[in-house]
This record gives structure tokens, sequence and C-alpha cells, in this order.
């Protein structure tokens, strides 16, 4: 733990000192160390799949890279650290598609409202290569391109009083991602939309600066949200994943026997990440309701009927979503045949 604060005071030092003038020492005891930022904490599904990239490429190249992983928004919020990695100022980053969309347009997929018919679907989507590859390498130009993929669940929304229909959003201020769309989606479920960072929701929701939120579960649990917000709605408008990006200097300037294991790393990674998913979300339920959470199933189809529109809004105005719309719509159909 104090090894860890050590290495995070050097590196906060560092950046806020020396960023862009003299740059920070990526290489110690002839070890290239590698930065990897994310906005969770150290027992979050995302997180434990990051220890299982450090092992993996530690336990394979251990003599030439240090793998060195920042929890808990420590680099920075998730846009700042997005920047950080377009930079190569670090390595990786956990990036939300959500916060990927200003970088490039193609990630408003992601953030169109019950895009997906089920999680067996969204997860179908996320395992198709050839689908997944040309969005992930889209932001290449702008430095970075994603490695692989991370589960964040189904969002809904959860507040300080109950949301059963879309009546009761209207009035509330609910906290969403810093993305146009997501701005968008809050206007027409009837809400305002308070953009903000992940890291500044809870204390948001218990200064009553905003009423609510919209995330996965774990948020009322791992980032202590159910502390303030006691009522959680199913109405489950968007599944959104997290990726793991990093700098396309760095990764292509990999020879292609490490670029190998760095690529196998990110497959490890997302293998323990799911697994430790579906656990976490299990237990996140449980652990909400001691806390005094009341979990709300709702008729979905009014809050559909509320933003379906922005669907046909954003494919019209950004042709790159069609053809990856067509090919979502067809896997949904095929996983409702399969049922
Ligand atoms: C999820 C996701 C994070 C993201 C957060 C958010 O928790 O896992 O990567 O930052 O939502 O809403 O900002």
């Amino acid at each position: 733990m104090f090894k860890h604060m050590k290495k995070t005071i050097a590196f906060l030092l560092c950046t806020t000192v020396a960023f862009g003038l003299i740059g920070c020492k990526s290489v110690t005891n002839g070890k290239r160390i590698i930065r990897i930022s994310h906005s969770q904490s150290q027992s979050h599904p995302d997180h434990l799949g990051l220890l299982a990239f450090e092992k993996y490429v530690e336990s394979r190249l251990g003599d030439k890279y240090d793998v060195q992983i920042f929890p808990n928004e420590l680099l920075g919020p998730s846009v700042k650290a997005i920047e950080l990695v377009q930079t190569g100022a670090i390595d990786f980053a956990v990036a939300s598609t959500g916060n990927l969309e200003s970088f490039d347009k193609v990630y408003q997929i992601f953030s169109m409202p019950y895009l997906f018919d089920s999680v067996d679907s969204y997860h179908k989507v996320m395992e198709d290569n050839k689908l997944i590859s040309g969005i992930f390498k889209s932001t290449s130009a702008a430095g970075f391109e994603a490695v692989t993929w991370l589960d964040a669940g189904t969002r809904n929304f959860y507040a300080t009083t109950p949301i059963r229909t879309p009546a009761d959003l209207k009035g509330k201020k609910i906290r969403v991602q810093q993305s146009a769309t997501n701005v968008r989606m809050m206007k027409l479920f009837g809400a305002a939309a308070a953009p903000m960072s992940f890291g500044e929701v809870y204390t948001a929701i218990q200064s009553g600066v905003i009423n609510g939120g919209e995330n996965n579960e774990l948020a009322l649990t791992n980032n202590k949200h159910g502390e303030v917000a006691k009522y959680y709605t199913y109405n489950q408008h968007q599944m959104v994943p997290d990726l793991l990006i990093g700098n396309v200097k760095f990764l292509n300037g990999l020879s292609p026997e490490d670029r190998k294991i760095f690529d196998d790393a990110a497959k490890e990674c997302t293998r323990v990440e799911r697994s430790q998913w579906d656990v976490q979300i299990v237990e996140a339920i449980k652990q909400a309701k001691t806390m005094g959470v009341e979990f709300i199933h709702p008729d979905i189809e009014p809050f559909k009927q509320k933003v379906l529109p922005l669907q046909k809004e954003l494919l019209s105005k950004n042709e790159k979503l069609q053809p990856i719309y067509d090919k979502i719509q067809e896997i949904n159909k095929q996983m409702k045949e399969k049922k």
C-alpha cells in the first residue's frame, strides 16, 4: 500500500510539475514502466482484471516491463486520463465509451438508448471481432485505440426519490457522463442532465446539487452511492462497455512477440473482469439492500418510448452508425430466435 502511495505521489508530482516539459521518467532499473489509469476502487472488477493483465505481462516479460495500475481517478477523471493516453504521458486507461464520443463519433453507437435487446445480444456484439475491431481502431489517428472491452453491466436510474415512471423524472436533475448524446437522452426522458465526472457524483447527490444518476448496481456499493440515493430503478436504458485504451505509438513500437503478450494480457484482463462482474453484481444487490436501497422493477415500455426517437436522430446525423446499427439489429434478431 505504502509502496503504491509513494509511486503515486512521485507520479503526480511528475505530472503536475513536469508534464510536457521534461516528461516523466518511464524507465526505472532498466524496465519500461507501463502506467494504467482507471476510475474504480481496488476491489472493482476492472481493477481485478487489470491486476491479471499486470500479472500476465510481468510473468512473461518482467525483466522488461513494470506495470503500474493507478485506481480511483488518481491520475485524473476519465476524460483527463484519456488525454494522458492520447499524448503518451501514460500508456493505458479504462474509458467508458460515453467518454470516447468526443474523440470519435462512432462511439455514439453505445450511447443509443435501448440498442441491445438483451445482455446476451450485447455480449455477442462485443465478442464480434469483425464488427468491434473497426470501432476500436477508430481513434488511432487521435493517438490511442482500444485493445479490449470490459463489462460494465446495464445502466439504470437511481435517485433520492423513487422513479417508477418517466413522469417521476420531471423536474429532476440527473448526472450523466460528459457526452452530448447522454445529455440529449436525459432531456428526452424529461429530466435535466448534469454532466460531470464519475468521481464527483457522490458529493453532488449528498449535497442536493443533483437528485440522482444512472449506472450499474456497483455504483451503489463499490462507489457507495447507495448511501445517498435509496431508489434504484431497472429501466435498463443502456449497456455501455468500458474499454481498455492504449497509446498507439507505444503499441506499434512493441516487437511482434511483445505485442502478442500484451494482446493476450488484454484478453486475460477481460476474462477475469467478466467473471468478477457476474459474481460482484449479485453481491452488490444484496449489499445495497442492507444499505436500505429499494430496487424498483418498472414497466420499461414508457421509458423506451421517451427515448427511442434518439436512435433515429443519431442515425440521421452520423453516417458512421447505420452499418453498425444494422449489424447489431441482426444480432438482436439472431439471439431472440435462439431463445
Ligand atoms: C461505470 C463505468 C465507468 C464510468 C462510469 C461513469 O461505472 O464502469 O468507467 O466512468 O460508469 O458513469 O462515468
